[in-house]
């Protein structure tokens, strides 16, 4: 399969790389730079744009999104923003501008994450955009045409993450990438559609 992978030069899109192209998939990697196409999904051209050159495909993985951190106290409309035009507008209009170029029974998988489902301080902007790809991925799965699918994964924080993050997530467990990774791996092999895989 040709798949596309935005973000592959990411902590999770690395191990999803590795993952596909040990399964024999023919990959190519998306985002603003050090990549096979360059692309800014907080873009509608930039999109539109990759598509173009690319023509058809059999999957699109997203390991991207930027979304805000802080305190919700201070949190201004304009840091929110951010997520909602990173992570929750630029992975649903990679699906949007992309259905004409995904092949019959191909499939889409975004990304999500665990803070929607448990909270952390400083996390609510990030948490609400990942519920609003949860909730995009589980009404549009019924419309798709031509055996489309589409999935997302919901990763708890990466132990290669962990020294980032850790303040963040007290008492949580970490997660390797390589789990992470191998959810990717089962939206784009298997046969399941409008699920967010959570590895937690
Ligand atoms: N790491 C974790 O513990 C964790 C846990 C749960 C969920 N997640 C989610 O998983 C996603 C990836 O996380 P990560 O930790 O792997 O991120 P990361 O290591 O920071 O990598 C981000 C990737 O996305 C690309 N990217 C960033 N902005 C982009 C844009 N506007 N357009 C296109 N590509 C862009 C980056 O490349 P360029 O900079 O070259 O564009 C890079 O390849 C995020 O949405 C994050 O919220 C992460």
């Amino acid at each position: 399969m040709k798949i596309v992978v935005v973000g592959a030069t990411g902590t999770i899109g690395k191990a999803v790389v590795g993952k596909l192209t040990d399964a024999g998939h023919t990959i190519v990697t998306a985002s603003r730079k050090g990549a096979d196409v360059t692309l800014d999904m907080t873009s509608p051209e930039s999109i539109r744009a990759m598509y173009e050159e690319l023509g058809h495909i059999d999957a699109l993985v997203v390991a991207a999104g930027a979304a805000y951190f802080g305190p919700l106290e201070t949190m201004t409309p304009e840091q929110n923003q951010q997520s909602i035009d990173g992570k929750l507008k630029g992975q649903m209009n990679l699906v949007l501008l992309g259905l004409d170029y995904v092949n019959d029974g191909g499939s889409f998988t975004l990304v999500t994450g665990i803070m929607m489902d448990d909270p952390i301080k400083q996390g609510a902007s990030a948490a609400m955009v990942n519920g609003g790809i949860r909730a995009f991925v589980k009404s549009a799965a019924i419309e798709m045409p031509r055996g489309i699918r589409i999935n997302s994964v919901s990763p708890n924080v990466l132990e290669e993450s962990w020294e980032k993050y850790k303040d963040f997530f007290v008492g949580f467990n970490p997660v390797p990438a390589e789990k992470v990774a191998q959810a990717f791996v089962k939206s784009v092999s298997g046969g399941q559609t409008g699920q967010n895989y959570e590895v937690y």
